[in-house]
Parts: C-alpha cells; sequence; structure tokens
C-alpha cells in the first residue's frame, strides 16, 4: 500500500463540536483503480476532489455502491471499528449484483484498518459520537454506451460523526412509492436505492412527516424497511423484525440487536410484519414502540406513524420501558469498548 500523508494536518478539535453528519472529512483518503481486469496497488493520500470524464460511467448508468461502518474510541484511546467484515461482505454481494468487480480483502480491510490508524486522531471519544467510514466504488470508464464499465474506483473517505437525528421521528407507511422490488437490488447498498427514495421522502415531509416506511411493492401489505434504516416493531412485548430479503438490506445493526436481543431474553420474532397487524395493535393500545436502526442512526425511535390519512401518536416511552433504549445502550456499551465483546465485534 502507498501512503503519502499530508504535509499538514487539518484536525483541530473544533471539527468535534460540529453538529452536522458527514461534511468533516478527515485528512487521508483510499484510492485504489481497477483497469484490464486488475486492481491496482491502493494509495492513502491527502484528501480532496478527484478528476473524472463527464462520460465516465457512474454518472450515466448508476454503478455505484458504497458501505457505511463506524469507529470508536475509548478512554484509553484504543480505537476500535465495528464488525468491519459484515461491510466487506455486504459490499462484495453488492458489488457481483450490479456488475462490479469484487474488491479484495488486501484493499478494502487492510486499507481500512490502515486508514483508520493513520487519521486516528478524528475520531472522537464522546459517547453518541464517531468516525463514518464511507467505502465506496463507481464506475471511471469514458463511454457512453449501455453496459457494464470496464474500469472502477473504489475510494474509502471518513467523516465525523455526531448523531444523526437529534430527535424521534415520524414516518408515514408508503402506500403508493416502493423501494425495491422482487428480483431487484433492494438488497445491495447501490447509490440508486437512496435517489430513488428522495422523492417520496419530500412527499412525506410535505404532509408532516420525517420519513417512510417502506412497504412491499406489490401490494403494500408488509413493511419493510424506514427510512434509510431496518425496522422494528414492539407490539405488547414481543419484538417483531421482518426478515432480511432481496428486498430488505441486511442491516449490521439489525443483526447486531437482533443477537443483543435473544440474549437479553426479549421475546423477539423475525417474520413478515402486517401493516394491517400494526394498525390493528395501534387501535388496541399494544404498538408500545417502533423504531429503526442502522449504522449513521444507530436506533432512532418514532413518535407518530402515518397510516393513509391516518396520524397515529404512538408516543414514546419512558427509557427504563423501552427496548429501543435498551438495545441501543448494549449496542454502544460494545462499541464504545466500555464492556467486553463477547461476539469478537470490535477490531
Ligand atoms: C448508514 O446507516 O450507514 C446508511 O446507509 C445511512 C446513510 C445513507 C447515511
Amino acid at each position: 500500500m502507498i501512503i503519502e500523508k499530508i504535509a499538514e494536518s487539518r484536525f483541530n478539535d473544533s471539527v468535534f463540536e460540529s453538529k452536522v453528519f458527514g461534511k468533516n472529512f478527515t485528512d487521508h483518503m483510499l484510492v485504489a483503480t481497477y483497469k484490464d481486469g486488475k486492481w491496482s496497488e491502493p494509495k492513502i493520500m491527502p484528501y480532496g476532489p478527484l478528476e473524472f470524464s463527464p462520460a465516465a460511467m457512474a454518472f450515466h448508468y448508476g454503478q455505484a455502491i458504497f458501505e457505511g461502518m463506524k469507529a470508536y474510541k475509548n478512554e484509553n484511546e484504543e480505537v476500535f471499528i465495528f464488525r468491519p467484515d459484515k461491510n466487506f461482505e455486504r459490499f462484495n454481494l453488492s458489488a457481483k449484483r450490479l456488475s462490479m468487480p469484487e474488491v479484495p480483502a488486501e484493499i478494502f480491510m487492510d486499507g481500512i484498518k490502515t486508514i483508520v490508524d493513520l487519521d486516528r486522531q478524528w475520531v472522537p471519544k464522546n459517547y453518541g459520537t464517531s468516525l463514518y467510514l464511507r467505502p465506496t466504488m463507481f464506475a471511471t470508464e469514458e463511454a457512453v454506451s449501455a453496459r457494464s464499465s470496464h474500469e472502477y474506483m473504489f475510494v474509502i473517505l471518513m467523516a465525523y460523526a455526531p448523531s444523526y437525528y437529534e430527535k424521534p421521528l415520524s414516518v408515514k407507511i408508503a402506500d403508493f412509492y416502493s423501494r425495491s422490488a422482487q428480483g431487484g437490488v433492494g438488497f445491495a447498498k447501490c447509490a440508486g436505492n437512496y435517489a430513488a427514495s428522495f422523492f417520496p421522502t419530500e412527499e412525506a415531509q410535505k404532509e408532516g412527516y420525517d420519513q417512510v416506511i417502506w412497504t412491499d411493492s406489490i401490494e403494500h401489505k408488509y413493511i419493510e424497511e424506514a427510512g434509510t434504516m431496518n425496522v422494528w416493531v414492539r407490539i405488547g412485548d414481543k419484538l417483531l423484525t421482518a426478515p432480511t430479503s432481496e428486498r430488505i438490506l441486511n442491516g449490521v445493526t439489525r443483526d447486531s440487536l437482533l443477537n443483543l436481543a435473544k440474549d437479553m431474553g426479549l421475546d423477539v420474532e423475525v417474520r413478515p410484519i402486517e401493516v394491517a397487524e400494526m394498525y390493528e395493535a395501534y387501535k388496541n393500545g399494544q404498538l408500545k414502540e417502533v423504531f429503526g436502526c442502522g449504522t449513521a442512526v444507530v436506533v432512532n425511535s418514532y413518535n407518530a406513524i402515518g397510516f393513509g390519512e391516518e396520524r397515529a401518536e404512538i408516543g414514546i416511552l419512558p427509557d427504563e420501558e423501552s427496548y429501543a433504549v435498551r438495545l441501543k445502550t448494549a449496542l454502544r456499551n460494545i462499541q464504545y469498548g466500555l464492556i467486553e465483546d463477547p461476539y469478537g465485534w470490535r477490531i
């Protein structure tokens, strides 16, 4: 790996006062290029603009994928990356579905560890904050033919991550738009999935909601994801989350919460969740909590759900009664190295 260090670090402590997620980039980035069927040696260099042709195929046909993971620091200045192996695995699944080359572990995993270590002073120590790591790959071949590109760039960027949302969210259940379809790319972390979600989200925002709970594209009968998160529903004391599928992203935070919930002895079930079942539970006073989870947000509770024209104010349970709070705390304690990590998730 080639390492070209920045002449003078841009770091200063005021970065950690920012309330903005993902805008304060660290000193370095990693770049590797793919051409003639081979990856170049990865290069870590000062963070800055890159040059592309306006005909770079990613801009036209959307071959662009990414991952999101985080690095944390404890009081002893030890830095941990949370489950990067899972992101690596998913990145290459996304690559395959988008007809892009796989990125080898020597570039992705060794690259992540080396660049985090190089910019370790950018990893904040405050509970609730972290460094967001963003590996991404996009098509760079200069051509306007509609086919897979023959050239790609892999980049790792890192940015300061304060909390993503400061408050509980209200979400509208999708009854027209869809995020993904059977046989489509819902399970892949590809740029187009996000692009396609912005317009329906803005429409929901005009109706006074923050985000959309996505439903199946056939009947809008089952709930699938929420905003950019996996979704959890607590009916009475039963905690439900939808099974991952071709249409639902296999979230690393979702998987971690599932393990924690089982080990805490919560009554947790992975099965399809009907919108009608949620609505009925709301009417019966049994819809106790609905929350989303993801790397960026960790866990975020919803205080209102839009069922068609009806806005159901479900409120937020006190911390001591909330599964969302219990799970978030248990996860963070592991992420920040405050307790033992029986799962081997910290690297
Ligand atoms: C993540 O949780 O890492 C996400 O993918 C959300 C992101 C689009 C900010």
